[in-house]
């Protein structure tokens, strides 16, 4: 269990008013939590200070080398006033995952948790209740040694932001447009597209640029080898229902294994639907619109909850779905997911946490 040192801020800010749209991580709280490595040493100086700016040298790794890794889960304010954080552990054991492949040094689950649930609590005022809002959090590894050559630094910060949002996209739950990339490639088996690091980012912002400026809002990725297969989107996890079946990419290495993804398969295996992780070409889902049977499409992440997709662009093929509307499935998920992460719906998973 961590001594976590608190340090509250002099200086509080004025909490977004109800009317305040909250446009997705442009406000973060008065607080923030962080702690700090040293081999040798291990993790150490837990503490929640006032949200302030980093002092860190010019050489520090993270800057040259792209050391650092991040998560983002949410907490929500119940009806009866709790507060919620919606499958913790998941997250968690996915930065552990993340921090293995790019040699940053684990966190004891327990004290990773601990650390959220304390600076949460602390700018608890700040959870927003509007509907479709949430307070976000944001935790992340930076690697703070002061050095040019490339290994793992010695030194690292693991600190923890709060941000209260609204709906990712601007769309909110209207479909959004997705551009299917056809020159560029995210990640490749082998590489590091399932771990939450910065780089994968980085390599999706060109055709970002590209897509935005077709008037799309978002890439969706084939693989990097056949560019053949459906991968993940820039932000989030793509479904297909096709002829009756649920279908998503399987977890093959590249593909960012999502909090939500994972809940929405297993809500959809309880509704009876039938469900499918596997290899998903892009012919298979041309063809599937052509002969009508391509019935919804939707992606899913934390930050973007659930995403109905309205049209799909691949070359020059334009594939419209649901009439641009959202979809019944699409909808049940989010009316479900966002139910029980407000504790209006039964939470018969235990995935949620209360602070
Ligand atoms: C999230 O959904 O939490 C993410 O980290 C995606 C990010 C692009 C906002």
């Amino acid at each position: 269990m961590l001594n976590i040192r608190i340090e509250k801020t002099k200086d509080p800010k004025v909490l977004p008013g109800k009317d305040n749209p909250l446009k997705f991580g442009t406000i973060f709280t008065d607080h923030m939590f962080i702690m700090n490595y040293e081999t040798g040493k291990g993790w150490y100086d837990p503490r929640v200070i006032p949200y302030q700016p980093l002092n860190l040298e010019p050489s520090a790794m993270v800057f040259h080398y792209g050391q650092e890794m991040f998560e983002g889960l949410k907490a929500y304010k119940t009806d009866d006033g709790r507060t919620l954080l919606f499958r913790p552990d998941k997250n968690i054991e996915r930065a552990n995952r993340t921090n293995r492949r790019i040699c940053i040094p684990e966190i004891p689950e327990e004290d990773f948790l601990q650390a959220i649930k304390t600076v949460v609590k602390v700018d608890e005022a700040w959870i927003p209740t509007k509907e479709g809002t949430s307070l976000y959090i944001r935790p992340f590894i930076i690697a703070t040694d002061p050095y040019l050559g490339v290994r793992p630094s010695d030194r690292y910060l693991f600190i923890i932001i709060l941000s209260p949002v609204g709906a990712y996209y601007p769309e909110g739950l209207n479909p959004v447009k997705i551009w299917i990339e056809d020159e560029y490639v995210r990640a490749v088996k082998g590489g590091i597209g399932e771990a939450k690091t910065g780089a994968n980012y980085v390599a999706s912002m060109k055709s970002q640029v590209k897509a935005h400026d077709e008037g799309y809002s978002q890439v969706l990725w084939l693989d990097g080898v056949h560019r053949k297969y459906i991968e993940e989107v820039g932000a989030m996890n793509i479904f297909f229902k096709i002829n009756g079946t649920v279908l998503t990419p399987e977890l093959n290495g590249s593909i960012l294994p999502g909090v939500t993804r994972d809940s929405v398969l297993a809500l959809c295996r309880e509704w009876g639907l039938p469900t499918e992780e596997r290899k998903i070409s892009i012919d298979e889902i041309k063809a599937a619109h052509e002969n009508g049977t391509l019935e919804e499409v939707w992606g899913t992440g934390t930050a973007a909850v659930i995403s109905p997709v309205g049209q799909l662009r691949w070359e020059n093929h334009i594939m419209q779905v649901q009439d641009g509307g959202i979809g019944p499935i699409s909808q049940k998920l989010y009316d479900t997911i966002t139910g029980i992460q407000l504790g209006r719906l039964e939470d018969i998973h235990n995935w949620t946490v209360e602070v």
